[in-house]
């Protein structure tokens, strides 16, 4: 899959609007992820409103470049209900992975904004999305068709493979 190897964080974008078709792919991608005994305890928030963009936008330090995106995807796990609660942030950054190689194979351009396990950060997105109690923000991908680019790296290293037998 190609995107795996060309993927790149883009933080720019143009004041071209995303196609809401766009958007249902990038999502049904995110939910097709494996997680914890199938218990999916993902929840996404699709926000345009551009005065609660620009609140996501100070919920971090570095997620300012939020405030440049006319969509913003926050994916946000259930914390009652699951069978194995433990593994819903692993559960929900396979489900981040898809959600950003769709976005690059779609012409788009996202990045992933660290949120949790920030309480602070968590708070902030809470308050912007208004969530109920049993719901917490996982992460903040801006997205919007890309304003740069650049070559991803190669970050294979055969040093870094142990092989046993
Ligand atoms: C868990 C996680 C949290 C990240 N948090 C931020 C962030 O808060 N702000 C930001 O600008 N980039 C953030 N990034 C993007 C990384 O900086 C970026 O993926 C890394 O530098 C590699 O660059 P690439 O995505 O272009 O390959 C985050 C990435 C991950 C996986």
């Amino acid at each position: 899959m190609k995107e795996i190897f060309t993927r790149i964080s883009v933080r720019k974008y143009t004041d071209q609007p995303v196609e809401a078709e766009k958007i249902d792919r990038i999502l049904k991608a995110a939910m097709q992820a494996p997680s914890a005994a199938d218990q999916q305890p993902w929840e996404f928030y699709v926000v345009r409103d551009k005065a609660v963009i620009n609140q996501l936008a100070q919920a971090s330090p570095y997620a300012k470049c939020t405030a440049n995106a006319g969509t913003v995807i926050v994916p946000c796990y259930r914390t009652e209900g699951l069978w194995c609660p433990e593994y819903a942030e692993i559960d929900l950054s396979i489900a981040c992975e898809n959600l950003w190689l769709e976005t690059a194979a779609q012409g788009l351009g996202t990045v992933m904004l660290g949120i949790a396990p920030h309480e602070d950060r968590m708070e902030a997105v809470a308050r912007a999305l208004n969530l109920p109690a049993n719901l917490k923000p996982f992460t903040v991908f801006p997205i919007g068709y890309p304003a740069e680019s650049r070559a991803q790296q190669d970050r294979y290293d055969a040093d870094r493979i142990h092989y046993i037998g």
